[in-house]
């Protein structure tokens, strides 16, 4: 292996997976094991064989999926027999097949948890490891818990976990708890104190109790670690693992400080981390680094003229290098005119078009009522600078829905035209948000089509507010719509009011938009 290759093992299958508020079916592990191949990782670890029937199968179908090529196929097993046969068995079908087995070490595992001594546990690990090597010729070999245990235990552990046949030796800070300079020492010691060490390779494991995981990882690699232990997302027990997108785009973007590669298609990240949340219904905050939704958007008014004007002073890497289409700016009330002026222009209206001072004050004033402005928004309102008109066509005067187990959704709503009385419309639906869309549409007579519905409670308890987020295409342009209320229908009716309104107002200026802000990246 080339010195400056650092072999990613990614354990979002295994270590992710054990945090994950369900455990996954086969099918649901063999997409994500696919997209994991795609993203170019070495070895996925794809469960724990001993722990159930389904995970075992997991492992044994995503083995048989690489049993020509692609990446390593990992099972994980505690230092016992069983545990190791079935896992050799599960891993056996892949072109790559590993087993990796582990035990505590630290005196807080040995004596808390194992109620070993320190010479019962390296006789475990000479004997289990030497099973594990009959069974598999890639074995895998961490000390639980290195990170607090006595680092000549930890040497002597190294040693025979090497003799017995590991040819990869993991070194976990289980519990987040080493510091990074404290944890690149236990690296350096163990190069410089085990005797056998250039026998494997030494790999890192580290969890993110303290925010430390990407720092130690990094540290570790530093001093010659060259696999890392990581999750896409950071997903894993408790505050989750290092996240393999933060190590990967620090050695890629710091080449030149960590002088080492890795074999990841950096493209393939936000696709992965995307999928990833879906599949295991573990949202992303939006500040988190590399694939959260503010990780390549810009709010500040100075940071948007700024990148504007050259993208480098606020971007570190490029959207692109991540597989995002471009970055974002956020309209909001710390947006500056140069900002509005751009994206007018992005959106085909030159600023000949309008008076920029005046659309200008009313985007600052709907910035302040209501956060984000949305590309739709920012149109209106340059129609309404020039037109002064920004009253809402259409209003929800009634609505009523029926809905539940055993009955037909259906929706009566009443609306009126510029302060004038509608009949009421009546629809059927598959639920009740369908039966009610498609009563407006009866009075209002566009042609919507919903393209996303997002419904988050604002505020905490069962009597929450909810907000609702509709995006919709019609052939007028394409539409966000926001609703408040404690009724999340009828939150969804205001949304869909807020498109019905931003609609009526293109055709009566006679306007197209050509697209719409994206909401999340
Ligand atoms: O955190 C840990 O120590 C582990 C081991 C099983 C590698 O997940
Ligand atoms: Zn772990």
């Amino acid at each position: 292996m080339k010195k400056d290759k650092v072999i990613v093992f990614d354990t979002t299958l295994r270590d992710g997976e054990q945090a994950a508020p369900a455990s996954l079916s086969v099918d649901q592990k063999l997409r994500i094991a696919r997209q994991l191949a795609r993203l170019g990782v070495d070895v996925i670890e794809a469960g724990f064989p001993i722990s159930s029937p389904g995970d075992f199968e997991s492992v044994s179908t995503i083995a048989k999926e690489f049993k020509k090529e692609g990446p390593g196929v990992c099972g994980l097993a505690r230092l016992v027999p069983k545990d190791i046969e079935a896992c050799a068995k599960a891993v056996k079908p892949a072109a790559w097949p590993r087993v990796h087995t582990f035990i505590g070490t630290s005196a807080i595992h040995t004596e808390k948890k194992l109620r070993k001594s320190e010479d019962e546990v390296l006789a475990f690990i000479r004997d289990s490891v030497k099973l594990a090597r009959r069974l598999c010729a890639d074995v895998e070999f961490s000390a639980e818990d290195a990170g607090r245990t006595d680092i000549d235990y930890l040497c002597r552990v190294v040693e025979t976990a090497i003799k017995a046949g590991a040819s990869t030796i993991n070194i976990p800070d289980t519990v987040g708890y080493t510091a990074p300079e404290q944890f690149g020492s236990i690296i350096s010691q163990l190069f410089n104190r085990v005797p056998n060490i250039d026998k494997a390779i030494i790999s890192v494991h580290c969890h993110n109790d303290l925010g430390m995981a990407t720092a130690n990882s990094l540290t570790a690699i530093s001093h010659g670690a060259r696999q890392v232990e990581c999750t896409v997302n950071g997903i894993g027990e408790r505050a989750g693992n290092a996240a393999l997108e933060e190590v990967v785009m620090a050695l890629k973007l710091r080449g030149d400080f960590f002088k080492v590669q890795t074999g990841v298609n950096t493209r393939e990240i936000m696709h992965t981390s995307k999928m990833v949340r879906e599949i295991l219904n573990m949202p992303v905050q939006p500040n988190k680094a590399i694939v959260g939704s503010n990780a390549f958007a810009h709010s500040s008014g100075i940071h948007q003229d700024g990148v504007l004007k050259a993208k480098n002073t606020y971007e570190i890497m490029t959207p692109q290098s991540v597989g995002l289409k471009d970055n974002r700016m956020n309209l909001t009330s710390r947006s500056g005119s140069h900002i509005i002026k751009t994206r007018l222009a992005d959106l085909g209206y030159p600023a000949t078009d309008y008076d920029l001072q005046a659309v200008y004050a009313k985007f600052k004033a709907l910035a302040d009522k209501k956060g984000t402005v949305y590309d739709d928004d920012l149109v209106t309102l340059m129609e309404a600078a020039n037109h002064d008109d920004m009253k809402d066509t259409f209003t929800l005067e009634y609505l009523n829905v029926s809905s539940g187990t055993g009955t037909v959704p259906t929706a009566t709503v009443r609306i009126s035209e510029d302060g004038n009385k509608i009949t009421p419309a009546s629809a059927c639906g598959y639920g009740a948000v369908h039966a009610m869309t498609k009563a407006i549409d009866k009075i209002v007579g566009y042609r919507i089509k919903i393209g996303d519905f997002h419904i988050d409670a604002i505020t905490e308890g069962q009597d929450a507010l909810a907000r609702v987020t509709i995006r919709a295409s019609a052939a007028e342009g394409s539409f966000v719509g926001n609703g408040v209320s404690m009724d999340i229908v009828e939150a969804s009716a205001f949304a869909y009011m807020d498109i019905i309104n931003k609609i009526a107002r293109m055709k009566k200026f006679g306007r197209k938009i050509k697209t719409v802000t994206i909401i999340d990246s």
